[in-house]
């Protein structure tokens, strides 16, 4: 009977998650959301299973996390098998805006750093500490987090990607945080690490482009042109089914023994983003 835990459960990635993860009747499938209602109805109408539990969640608010990993223990009688920190702030404001064209804003800089930081690294570190003794208790042992390819050094430095930084840097920042769970936890036999879902058709991607200046529509024109060069095969973003089948198909792959422990992947289980 395995368990999941899903942050971010409400839309996107993290609600297909909740589909895709529910279709095993012997799951038991936990999302953790800001909006409990509004999901708890989504789910009845467009699922519609009872493996499906939906719980308040606010990566902000480490009081909301705290109740939610004791709620998820009255339901799983105290495991829980897998760990997916999906939910994350995705900044419109700096989407397609380097950090120094904001030097005339810098309390909107500020903001957005903060906001970016709070959820994105703060938020998963108390995350990770309130779900800990029940991923102990699990079988699996496994944490995941969902990270971003435009948080790996070596592709943003070879694309030259000048944008996105607040929310960039707060993704290269959460993925060291899970090689030091890592360094910490792999004793135990638990597996931390972080994986891309690659470019994917959901409110993330569509709060980066909507509503644009002219300057953030050149930008963003420029970056899909570098994720051109980069990839020659990438015609565009692929829907959260495909992404979710095949992060599942790698987190069911990985482990501590084939050397995954603190690794940084794609949805292909690579270093190849897109
Ligand atoms: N889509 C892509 O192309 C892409 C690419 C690379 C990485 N990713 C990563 O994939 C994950 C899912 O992204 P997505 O595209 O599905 O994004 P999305 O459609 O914007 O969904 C983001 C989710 O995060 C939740 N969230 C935001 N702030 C939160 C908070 N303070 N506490 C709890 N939940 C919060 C949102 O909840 P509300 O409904 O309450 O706002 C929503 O459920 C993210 O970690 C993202 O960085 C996505």
């Amino acid at each position: 009977m395995p368990s999941y835990v899903i942050t971010g459960a409400s839309r996107g990635l993290g609600f297909e998650f909740l589909r895709q993860l529910s279709e095993d009747p012997a799951a038991v499938v936990i999302g953790l959301v800001r909006n409990k209602d509004a999901t708890e109805k989504r789910v009845s109408s467009e699922i519609g299973r009872s493996n499906i539990h939906i719980l308040h969640g606010d990566l902000e608010d480490y009081k909301s996390l705290k109740k939610a990993a004791e709620d998820t223990a009255k339901i799983t009688g105290g495991s829980l098998d897998y760990l997916i920190a999906n939910g994350a702030f995705i900044s419109g404001k700096s989407g397609f805006l380097t950090f120094n064209d904001l030097a005339d804003d810098p309390e909107g800089l500020e903001e957005d750093l903060l906001k970016s930081f709070k959820t994105n690294v703060v938020g998963n570190i108390h995350l990770f500490n309130y779900f800990l003794p029940l991923i102990r208790k699990g079988e699996a042992k496994k944490v995941i987090s969902i990270s971003t390819g435009i948080a790996d050094y070596d592709l943003v430095r070879d694309i030259e990607l000048d944008t996105s930084g607040a929310y960039t840097t707060s993704k290269a920042a959460l993925n060291l945080a899970v090689v030091e769970y890592h360094a910490q936890f792999h004793n135990e036999g638990i597996l931390f690490f972080s994986i891309s879902p690659g470019v994917v058709a959901t409110d993330g991607q569509n709060v980066a482009t909507d509503n644009k200046s002219e300057k953030e529509l050149e930008n963003s024109q420029k970056m899909f042109g570098k994720f051109a060069k980069y990839a020659p095969h990438f015609k565009g973003p692929i829907t959260p089914e495909e992404s979710v089948k095949l992060v599942m198909k790698v987190i069911y792959n990985a482990s501590l023994e084939r050397g995954d422990g603190g690794s940084f992947v794609s949805h292909l289980g690579t270093r190849q983003w897109l």
